[in-house]
């Protein structure tokens, strides 16, 4: 990606709003109006604009004002409408999300900001967010949804001045642009307003050349935290029907947020999942990206067609069958290698890790004539299974401890040290 989409957060003063009580009184529900008020105080105004029922773009014109008003509508269809996330219309200090007042959220298309091609603002005096969006990207979805997308997590209000999720804010604002773009989630939405499936926003060289980094990282420009969404992808489309986890997942993890803590976002996640720890779904995560195989099609198909240039180099060979994660690709916390297996005929494959850490491992196999996938679960350090001619196979090693308080804008050595680990196999070389 070329561009550089940033959201600024303006924290000076919700920790006051932070007192008040979340789980509003319930007063008599007004639906809200089809057509939400307009406020032109919200950001600098002006006097070219279009207006649909929930956005407001200014400085735009005829087809472009309409597609971009389209794709944004289309976009609050799909989340607020279908997806059931908070109004982008309702203020955040509002007491009571039942009766409005109803604001629409004001989009500025400008000649050039600093270093971004968009920009989320929120408006102090009404609780708004209302965005800035270069206007070479207007009606670009990877720009204007994903900046919409900060918006949806402000009016969400839990993650706002919680420094541990700032980085994971561009994780879900990613996330909400590819959901947008390519989820049969957001079918129903798109279809309302003329929007086709557009092409998913994956970065298979980072998400699968890196898949070593801290699982959110937000490391000036080594960093993956604009890439990580597919993990978010995965607790979305729950392949693994894991309880508690599925189409709700990203919204429920800002219900259950535990107000004022500022946690991690895993930790709201490790909670949705009810019958899985947070290290089994995260090793399941890593078992399933080594085929791309959750849930997204076409995140799965740009992978099959990319594989071959991707960095799979993670161990160094140390004599017979027997492998070391290189040090520089050790994986750091929620991390994982994706080792791609080269089988030794048809046989049985047999593997076995040696370390001193906490890891998930698990042997992803996956029928290369149709596609049908099997994972099996290392036991006290060893996994085995047969692999015939027609299917491929992967170990995946994920580092996997206990759930860490960690900021992914400053890493510490808790969670940046690499599990250091050996592989043994048989039947196959990696
Ligand atoms: C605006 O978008 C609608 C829906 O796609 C379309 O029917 C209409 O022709 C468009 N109008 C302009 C001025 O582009
Ligand atoms: C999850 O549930 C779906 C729908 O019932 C089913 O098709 C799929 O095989 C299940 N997946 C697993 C891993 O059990
Ligand atoms: C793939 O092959 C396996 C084994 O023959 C079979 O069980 C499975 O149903 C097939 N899946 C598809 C999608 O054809
Ligand atoms: C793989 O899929 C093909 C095509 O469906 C099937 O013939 C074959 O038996 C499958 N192999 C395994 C090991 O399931
Ligand atoms: C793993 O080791 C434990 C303790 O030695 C044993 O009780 C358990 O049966 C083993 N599990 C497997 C799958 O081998």
């Amino acid at each position: 990606m070329a561009f550089f989409k940033q959201t600024i957060i303006i924290a000076f003063c919700h920790t006051l709003v932070a007192a008040t009580p979340f789980g509003t009184p319930v007063r008599a529900a007004i639906a809200p109006p089809a057509s939400f008020t307009s406020n032109a105080k919200i950001g600098p105004g002006g006097i070219t604009f279009t207006d649909s029922a929930h956005f407001r773009v200014y400085g735009a014109t005829s087809s472009t004002a309409n597609d971009t008003l389209n794709m944004l509508e289309s976009a609050y269809s799909c989340f607020v409408d279908d997806l059931g996330w908070r109004s982008s219309g309702l203020g955040f200090n509002d007491d009571s999300d039942a009766d409005g007042p109803w604001t629409k959220v004001n989009v500025y298309s400008v000649d050039a900001l600093e270093g971004a091609a968009g920009v989320m603002h929120s408006d102090f005096d009404t609780g708004m967010a209302w965005l800035e969006v270069v206007k070479t990207y207007l009606t670009v979805p990877g720009v204007t949804v994903h900046e919409y997308g900060h918006g949806l997590t402000y009016h969400a209000r839990t993650w706002v001045d919680q420094s541990r999720t700032g980085a994971w804010w561009e994780t879900v604002a990613e996330w909400f642009a590819d959901t947008y773009k390519t989820s049969s989630l957001c079918e129903n939405g798109r279809s309302k307003f003329g929007q086709s499936t557009t092409l998913t926003e994956i970065n298979l060289e980072k998400v699968i050349g890196d898949s070593f980094q801290v699982i959110v990282d937000g490391s000036v420009n080594s960093g993956n935290y604009y890439e990580a969404w597919p993990f978010l992808s995965y607790l979305t489309n729950n392949p693994d029907n894991f309880t508690g986890l599925g189409s709700n997942t990203i919204r429920e993890s800002f219900a259950q947020y535990s107000k004022g803590s500022n946690e991690t976002p895993l930790h709201a996640f490790a909670r949705l999942s009810t019958s899985n720890s947070i290290q089994r779904v995260v090793g399941r995560y890593w078992a399933r990206m080594a085929f791309v195989d959750i849930g997204h099609p076409t995140a799965q198909s740009v992978f099959l067609e990319r594989r071959k240039a991707l960095n799979y180099a993670n161990l160094d060979s140390q004599s017979n069958s027997i492998y070391k994660v290189k040090a520089a690709r050790q994986p750091r916390y929620m991390g994982a290698n994706i080792i791609p297996l080269t089988k030794s005929g048809t046989a049985v494959v047999t593997a076995k890790i040696t370390t001193g850490g906490t890891c998930t491992a698990t042997l992803s196999v996956r029928n290369t004539s149709n596609g049908t996938t099997r994972y099996i679960d290392f036991a006290n350090g060893s996994a085995s299974t047969s692999i015939t001619a027609s299917e491929e196979a992967a170990i995946v090693v994920a580092n996997t401890p206990s759930l860490i308080q960690y900021d992914p804008f400053s890493l510490t050595s808790d969670v940046n040290t690499g599990l250091d680990y050996t592989l043994t196999l048989s039947g196959a070389t990696a």
